[in-house]
């Protein structure tokens, strides 16, 4: 797991985080973190070599070695993509959506539609909330099924809990995390989290 820690980050989530800020603070702070994130997220992605001309003579250039495609996990998921996109702009989106059982804490799909060529892109899964793990470990597991084969992981706060059942489900797909929080509490929250993400993004 690697927790991306920048001034930048870090003062963008007290935002986040504070009780205080209403749904325009939130949305906006959330979108700076996104984009922030998209720099160390895509660092080692593949890229091949080919030849450009300058308006002076040919160099060396390159291109990325393969599609990519974003996959957020409706609803707050959402939230994180304008901020990947504005710097992946050519990236293709698909979407899972998931919900989380407020009594049993297991998620449930209710959604799923991927572009085709999932199989030969590099495929960046993308939730702001990894708590018990289970709503990500379960949306990555659609991914493989549909052929994905190089995946990552970016959310905003990760509980241990959540990083430990995820790595466990998936030790092959890298996890990004701006925050790395205490716990969970009884009700499967990070703490000390956000609250709700969906809804606070939202205004729900
Ligand atoms: C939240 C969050 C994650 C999930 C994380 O979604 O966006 O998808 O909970 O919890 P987990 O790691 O314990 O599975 P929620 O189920 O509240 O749905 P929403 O985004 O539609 O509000
Ligand atoms: N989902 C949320 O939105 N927040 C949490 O703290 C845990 C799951």
């Amino acid at each position: 797991m690697t927790v991306i820690d920048h001034p930048i980050i870090r003062e963008r989530l007290t935002h986040i985080r504070s009780v205080d800020s209403g749904t325009a603070d939130f949305r906006n702070a959330l979108h700076d973190i996104a984009r922030l994130m998209t720099f160390e997220v895509t660092r080692d992605i593949e890229t091949s070599m080919l030849e450009v001309e300058t308006p002076l003579k040919k160099t060396d250039g390159h291109a990325l070695a393969r599609p990519l495609v974003l996959v957020p996990i409706l609803r707050a998921g959402v939230g994180m993509l304008n901020g990947f996109t504005e710097i992946l702009t050519e990236a293709s989106v698909g979407y899972i959506g998931l919900y989380r059982d407020e009594e049993t804490h297991q998620p449930h799909s209710y959604y799923c539609k991927l572009p085709p060529h999932i199989a030969d892109a590099e495929v960046i899964l993308i939730d702001p909330m990894l708590a018990t793990g289970g709503s990500a470990a379960d949306a990555a597991d659609e991914l493989k099924k549909a052929g994905a084969t190089r995946l990552r992981f970016a959310c905003l706060i990760a509980a241990p809990e959540g990083v430990a059942k995820f790595e466990k489900r998936h030790p092959d797909i890298p996890i990004f995390t701006a925050a790395l929080d205490e716990h969970l509490n009884k009700d499967a929250y990070i703490v000390p989290g956000l609250g709700d993400a969906g809804d606070r993004y939202f205004g729900t």
